[in-house]
């Protein structure tokens, strides 16, 4: 079932490729915290890398993207920002780790780059899949937990916004529009959790679907 995915990559038997994707203030740093707990307590070996960043590279094109002093970034020159700084992951850690046959487990990937700079700055879906194609070379996740909840015009909180979350609430409501409209085109490859009110709820749910899909135990 796996080889297919991630075609130009010789994987090891186990490996797996886990990405955590949802709108913002959805709680996906506080799963992805909670899921790791889990696996360290359980001995479970991961990768656990974010988008974008993750390598010394990635990361300086990260702080090039969130800067809120580049307000004249081309929509076309952030989409490639973004799949230049998956390019360097991809190539340096998730194909390299994929290939040991480990458990790689990604915030945000691919799909944020269709929802965000696809719908959101409405560059279209095929044109950013076209611009990473090449950045991933083959390399899709076996699974993606979509946490879903729409975008709520609260979450923005205290924090300082960059320069995706100083948008308007009309962008992030295309963004999650966006990302229904890719899981209803892939059904099989997303897991779509609502999240509870009780986040341990929340996090036995995503535990569950990942053992049930093989990424765990
Ligand atoms: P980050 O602080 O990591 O946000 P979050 O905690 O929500 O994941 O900042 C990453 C921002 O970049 C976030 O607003 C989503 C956005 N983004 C894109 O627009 N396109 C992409 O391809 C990726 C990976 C992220």
């Amino acid at each position: 079932m796996r080889e297919n995915l991630c075609y130009t990559v010789k994987k090891e038997k186990y490996a797996m490729f886990v990405t955590f994707e949802g709108s913002e203030g959805v709680g996906k740093s506080t799963q992805l915290r909670l899921l790791k707990e889990y696996l360290l307590r359980t001995g479970q070996d991961a990768v656990y890398i974010r988008e974008p960043g993750s390598t010394e590279i990635s990361e300086k094109i990260r702080a090039i993207i969130l800067d809120k002093s580049n307000s004249a970034m081309s929509y076309v020159t952030e989409a490639m920002l973004y799949a230049a700084s998956r390019a360097q992951l991809v190539g340096e850690v998730i194909k390299p780790a994929l290939k040991e046959g480990k458990l790689v487990i990604c915030d945000r990937y691919i799909d944020s780059s269709v929802a965000y700079q696809g719908y959101g700055r409405g560059l279209g879906a095929d044109v950013v899949k076209k611009i990473n194609a090449y950045a991933i070379d083959g390399c899709m996740p076996d699974v993606t937990v979509f946490l879903d909840l729409p975008p709520k015009s609260n979450w923005r909180g205290e924090r300082r916004a960059d320069r995706i979350e100083e948008q308007p609430d009309d962008f992030f409501e295309r963004v999650y529009k966006g990302y229904l409209d890719e899981i209803a085109l892939s059904p099989s490859r997303f897991v779509c959790i609502k999240p509870d009110l009780d986040k341990l709820v929340t996090s036995e749910n995503i535990i569950d679907a990942l053992r049930q899909r093989g990424a765990i135990r």
